[in-house]
């Protein structure tokens, strides 16, 4: 896994993808013994999640936030926060197609399923991620067809081989 662990710099790792794209999954098999869990689903409130943030940051603990987090807006304070105290920031993007992800989010049980127009809504609202962010490290992860994940090194323009740029709409949309 591709997480660059310099000694005595915390980080702050940040996923960005739709729901049911696999963020959950992806931290506990690769961050669960470094990085403390900072996920809305668990905490409830944003005033929980600004007290475990604060925490972390104080006690220069790594720290990730899985949410969507898939609007730039909603990624920047969290990066501007980590950026000034000396974190280095990486990201995760999870490519993933929008009929494939609500399909897993209907196998969910109980409230960890979603109304479809919830994952639809995240879709549309996504805005991919840029170094221009002010992210150190950027990785692309998909799901590899056999229950884990392929990360690659992000890229972006005309020489990348990802289709960067989701379709407008309709439920074969692709994120990448
Ligand atoms: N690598 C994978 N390959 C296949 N299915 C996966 C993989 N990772 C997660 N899943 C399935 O996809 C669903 C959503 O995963 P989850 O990690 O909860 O996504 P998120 O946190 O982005 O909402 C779960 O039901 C999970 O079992
Ligand atoms: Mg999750």
């Amino acid at each position: 896994m591709p997480v660059t662990h310099t000694p005595n710099v915390p980080t702050l790792v940040i996923l960005i993808g739709i729901p049911a794209s696999g963020k959950s999954s992806f931290c506990r098999s690769y961050l669960y013994d470094s990085h403390v869990r900072i996920n809305r689903d668990q905490l409830k409130t944003k005033y929980r999640e600004h007290l475990l943030l604060d925490a972390c940051i104080c006690g220069r603990q790594s720290f990730v936030v899985d949410n969507t987090n898939v609007s730039r807006a909603v990624r920047a304070p969290f990066i501007a926060q980590a950026r000034k105290t000396g974190f280095r920031v990486i990201g995760y993007y999870f490519s993933s197609m929008l009929n494939e992800a609500m399909e897993r989010n209907r196998q969910r049980e109980g409230a960890a399923r979603i109304p479809d127009q919830g994952v639809a809504g995240m879709a549309s609202r996504l805005e991919l991620p840029d170094y221009g962010e002010g992210f150190d490290e950027l990785w692309y992860v998909r799901m590899d067809g056999s229950g884990g994940f392929q990360v690659e090194e992000w890229c972006s323009g005309e020489s990348c081989s990802h289709a960067l740029v989701p379709s407008q709409s309709g439920p074969d949309m692709v994120y990448m």
